[in-house]
């Protein structure tokens, strides 16, 4: 089977972060078609068009990790109804020059967790409508809203709950035909 190259990109920072939990446990469940790139955000500077001229070595690697890869995989945790800035200042970094960057035709996915019900949905809303005018091909359907229960994901970043296993193995593999779809086309810029 083909193995994709996918750069993760998780949204905090966070030592015990429920998202990137989740990231290594879907990493696990993705092991047959992909080989993660764990991709630094935390490092990067705030965004300042200052920089283009003579960039930040940090900022040059997390570019140079994510046109890399074949497909780009978010997680990202909810804030305040939306994404997290550090995440909004990552993509603003991937997002230059203008129509001409690393993430223009990537497939791509959204997921995340919070504690909450409503599992970071208005978030991933807000995700999707900002990588769509970026040409980022994000996957439709299934959506994953994960509501992060104490123990759901454990210290082997196995997933504890048999119904929430079976579906992130679901979303994995549909990612991986998403990706497949994406896999060779030219790439226009
Ligand atoms: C939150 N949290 C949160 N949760 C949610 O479901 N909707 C929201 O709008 C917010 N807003 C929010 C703002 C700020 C500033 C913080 C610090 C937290 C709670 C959030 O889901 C929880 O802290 C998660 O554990 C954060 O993800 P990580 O860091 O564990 O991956």
């Amino acid at each position: 089977m083909t193995q994709y190259q996918l750069a993760i990109v998780v949204g905090s920072f966070r030592q015990e972060s429920i998202n990137l939990k989740l990231a290594r446990a879907l990493s696990n469940l993705g092991q047959a078609y992909f080989t993660p790139t764990w991709v630094r955000i935390d490092d990067l500077p705030f965004y300042n068009q200052d920089l283009e001229t003579a960039l930040p070595p940090e900022v040059v690697r997390f570019r140079r990790e994510i046109g890399a890869a074949d497909a780009v995989l978010f997680v990202t945790p909810e804030f305040n109804r939306s994404i997290p800035g550090v995440l909004k200042n990552a993509i603003d970094w991937a997002s230059r020059p203008y129509a001409r960057h690393v993430l223009v035709g990537k497939p791509g996915a959204v997921i995340g967790a919070s504690l909450g019900k409503i599992g970071t949905a208005a978030a991933q809303q807000h995700l999707r409508g900002i990588l769509a005018p970026l040409d980022v091909y994000v996957m439709g359907q299934p959506e994953g809203y994960i509501t992060f229960t104490p123990g759901l994901i454990d210290e082997a970043d196995a997933v504890t709950d048999e119904s929430v296993r079976q579906f992130l193995q679901m979303y994995v593999d549909r990612f991986a035909a998403w990706v497949a779809r994406f896999a060779g086309a030219p790439v226009e810029r």
